[in-house]
């Protein structure tokens, strides 16, 4: 069998975590890449022995790429997954799939019109701590489910938004810490505690001067009854490693970073479950290693060899973004807002 061929869009941080999840991935192979800022294109492309494409035209329609990673600043994702895809390539697009829910939608059409494969990275959704709370929450060992909180108190400091301008914005990143750093916990909570069906929330810039919130909290209700909340902030010294609590009648999980903190379910042992704490990006945005992100796009390169959908497809993206953008609704209205 040939080699899947990656071609990567945006050579910034995130970029180099593709780059090497492409190079674990047995049949894989990363041919090249392209960003407007010189520079850091060819780092990305000298460190990975691969093509600096001369333009994103060229990258996009060069018969020697099946699929593009999309690691552009977040409000670039639509316009580009939507030209990757009219191109027909393939596209794993870095979280969030798009800004708004319309946006999002689009991508899901355009996905099926054009018969091609589009992922978007939720990368912690692979962890085995995270596969085992939802083997768990699924049995029904828990009862009845009742609440299910993500607390993401995290800290980003003065320099993280002054060197990459876009963060930060509506424009660019379509929204603060709910959206940027928060989106890993609301994709989790809605995966482990299904549908959320209504919001209500609280949004401030309380450290950082920013467009966005540096400082949110949302209650939750969910489809199974459940109440819970979402809390999201950059503003928070030093940074806390991400819990997600999932409680019912008979037990309770919870998650910190990629570790299961708290087993208490009949017949489960916590102490088989510890997972790698140095994934924790609390303070730290690059304090993430490549090995989820590996496991996801393994995955899709099996999808698209065997013509099926991806596990996290675009349908699977569009449910985060609904989420926060009915969050910043309710935040920026007052109002209780219905998904
Ligand atoms: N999955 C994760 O855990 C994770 C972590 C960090 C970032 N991200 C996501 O990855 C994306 C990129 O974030 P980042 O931190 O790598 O950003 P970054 O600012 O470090 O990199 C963005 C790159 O895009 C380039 N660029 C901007 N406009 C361009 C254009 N029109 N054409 C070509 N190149 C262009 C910039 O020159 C820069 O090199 C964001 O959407 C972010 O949400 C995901």
């Amino acid at each position: 069998m040939s080699d899947f061929r990656f071609g990567i869009w945006g050579c910034g941080l995130i970029s180099a975590f593709h780059a090497d999840a492409i190079q674990k991935i047995e049949g894989a192979v990363l041919v090249g890449a392209y960003d407007l800022n010189e520079e850091a294109q060819h780092k990305l492309c000298a460190a990975h022995q691969a093509k600096a494409f001369s333009s994103i035209e060229a990258l996009v329609c060069s018969p020697d790429i099946d699929a593009v990673c999309i690691c552009l600043p977040s409000g670039l994702h639509y316009e580009a997954a939507m030209r990757c895809i009219q191109a027909g390539k393939h596209v794993v697009i870095e979280k969030p799939l798009a800004l708004t829910s319309t946006q999002a939608g689009d991508i899901v059409q355009a996905a099926k019109e054009h018969r091609v494969c589009v992922s978007v990275i939720s990368q912690l959704r692979y962890s085995r701590a995270v596969q085992k709370v939802k083997r768990i929450v699924d049995s029904g060992k828990l009862g009845k489910i009742t609440v299910g909180n993500a607390i993401m108190k995290y800290w980003r400091s003065p320099e993280y938004y002054a060197k990459s301008p876009w963060r930060g914005t509506w424009a660019m990143d379509g929204g603060g810490a709910l959206m940027n750093q928060g989106i890993h916990g609301v994709d989790l909570l809605q995966y482990l505690m299904g549908r959320i069906v209504s919001v209500f929330a609280y949004a401030k810039t309380l450290v950082h001067e920013i467009e966005t919130e540096d400082t949110l909290t949302a209650v939750l209700e969910y489809e199974n009854g459940a109440i819970g909340t979402i809390q999201a902030t950059t503003s928070v010294s030093p940074g806390y490693g991400r819990r997600i609590e999932i409680c019912g009648s008979r037990g309770s999980v919870v998650l910190c970073e990629d570790t299961i903190e708290v087993c208490d379910v009949e017949g489960e042992m916590p102490t088989d479950s510890v997972g790698q704490k140095e994934h924790a990006s609390a303070s730290n945005p690059s304090g993430i290693d490549c090995t989820l992100h590996a496991e996801q796009l393994s995955e899709f390169v099996k999808a698209v060899r065997a013509e099926r959908l991806p596990q996290i497809d675009a349908r699977e993206g569009k449910k985060s973004v609904d989420i926060i953008c009915a969050i910043y609704e309710s935040a920026r209205t007052g109002k209780k807002v219905f998904l």
